[in-house]
């Protein structure tokens, strides 16, 4: 029987965002973010037609939710704050007070309940106002952006000790500029490029503005980290393209955050294929000198890279897209999440603290989200209402046994939180995949039920471990 003995104080918690998570009640003074907006115009893109009103309802239980959260083991907990609530209209920057109370009575509860709050900037919801002016592709979005960070560590920043500027700033890129999961739904890799260079210009100034405050505590980032590995590690063209999207999708966040640097490697392929951003000169200091002292890492899956001849001209009608640059490897026999349909590899979760250690300066880092979606979950409900999800148990020693390797071997990470607690909201998807330790009848009030995940880690985090 082998033991997995965590460190004592190892962080056990999850992870939801705002957006996903408070819902909204008349007289909250929120303003409309792009999910509000595009579910206006758009509803029957989003599953089931429902929208993100119909979040698990945190705004009301949240006390409720952190007396839950103690009876499944919890002592930290990430959450963000949504912009769009505490600032309704960014250009004037008056706080809300209704947010402002809020938010003092969630941190001040998880506090009490002594469970430590991590909380998170901004987590894919643009304010639909900025969104009309551009969103992240517009540069006065970053100003705007870093005055609301200096807002909440003034707010908050006496009882919050752990911030993180953004939750996986590749994503509103793939969302918005590439793929259509998020608005402005364009499909514009240069645009996707100057997005991504103004939320890492952004980042950084709020890590100026956090750090100068003298708060006493951390400021970083949440990255989604996909390690990927070629199909063939033997092929020379596969290994290049792999690297191309390891640099493309990991390292264009992972550089600028921890090194304050930009890949060379995608630089140079940037400026031969005109997709360089706009930048000020001055730009390259504030990134430098302004890098993260805690990253958080998401991980679900990775990917997998095959060769592909470059043509002279893109593939598709909307120009140049990273896919145009590797082929997408379908590896047969992958493992897979039978219910959302990823793939699940355990040791990706190793590789990603080990390339952590021993190409990013060993930072002080923990394992921000890890989580398995289940379509209708409900069917697997007992007698006693309660779901027995043993798949998300063995889901979550399988990945912890390889987060405990990585100790092992020297990694400083401090700790795993699961998405989510609550059964939440997710952006298109709705409530289609379901992840969290405790369930949410949409149809009763939000009800909420301990999952047998639930009652499991509470014993796990109790022992700080488990055997097999
Ligand atoms: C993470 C995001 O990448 O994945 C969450 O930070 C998201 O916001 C989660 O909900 C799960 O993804 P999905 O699409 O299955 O809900």
């Amino acid at each position: 029987m082998a033991k997995y003995e965590f460190p004592k104080d190892f962080w056990w918690g999850s992870a939801a965002s705002g957006p996903q998570s408070e819902g909204r009640v008349a007289g909250d003074g929120k303003a409309d973010n792009i999910w509000d907006a595009w579910y206006q115009t758009a509803p029957e893109k989003f599953f089931n037609q429902v929208g993100p009103e119909k979040t698990s309802m945190v705004y009301q239980k949240y006390q409720e939710d952190i007396s839950l959260m103690k009876q499944t083991g919890h002592n930290s907990y990430r959450t963000s704050i949504q912009w769009s609530r505490l600032i309704p209209n960014p250009f004037t920057g008056e706080v809300n007070p209704e947010a402002v109370t809020f938010y003092n009575h969630l941190i001040d509860d998880l506090i009490a309940a002594g469970i430590e709050p991590f909380i998170n900037l901004y987590h894919f919801d643009m304010p639909m106002v900025l969104q009309e002016n551009g969103g992240w592709l517009n540069r006065e979005v970053v100003d705007l952006y870093t005055d609301y960070a200096e807002k909440c560590f003034k707010l908050f920043g006496d009882r919050v000790k752990k911030w993180f500027t953004q939750n996986e700033p590749i994503v509103p890129v793939e969302g918005g500029y590439l793929y259509g999961w998020h608005l402005p739904d364009e499909r514009n890799l240069k645009h996707g490029v100057q997005v991504a260079y103004h939320e890492a210009l952004a980042s950084a100034k709020a890590v100026e503005k956090y750090h100068a405050l003298n708060l006493g505590g951390t400021i970083g980032i949440i990255l989604n980290l996909m390690p990927t590995y070629p199909k063939d590690d033997t092929n020379p063209a596969d290994v290049k393209a792999a690297k191309f999207v390891d640099g493309f999708f990991n390292r264009s966040f992972l550089d600028p955050a921890i090194k304050g640097t930009f890949p060379s490697d995608i630089v140079d392929w940037l400026g031969e294929y005109d997709l360089m951003p706009t930048y000020h000169q001055s730009d390259l200091a504030i990134i430098k000198e302004n890098t993260i002292d805690l990253l958080g890492v998401n991980y679900y899956q990775p990917r997998r890279a095959a060769a592909k001849e470059i043509q002279v001209e893109p593939e598709g009608e909307n120009g140049w897209m990273p896919e145009d640059f590797y082929t997408v490897y379908d590896m047969p026999g992958k493992k897979l999440n039978p219910y959302r349909g990823w793939e699940i590899y355990e040791k990706g979760i190793y590789d990603a603290l080990i390339n952590i250690k021993d190409n990013y300066g060993n930072i002080n880092c923990f394992i921000s989200e890890n989580g398995m979606g289940v379509e209708d979950e409900a069917r697997f409900i007992n007698a006693d209402g309660q779901i027995n999800d043993d798949y998300r148990i063995e889901f979550i020693q399988d990945h912890l046994k390889w987060v405990h390797k990585a100790l092992e071997e020297g990694s400083n990470v401090h700790g795993y939180h699961m998405w989510t607690c609550m059964d939440n909201w997710s952006w298109l998807n709705a409530y289609k995949n379901r992840y969290g330790f405790i369930s949410v009848d949409l149809d009763n009030e939000a009800k909420r039920t301990i999952k047998k995940s639930g009652y499991w880690f509470k014993e796990m985090t109790e022992q700080n471990g488990f055997s097999d």
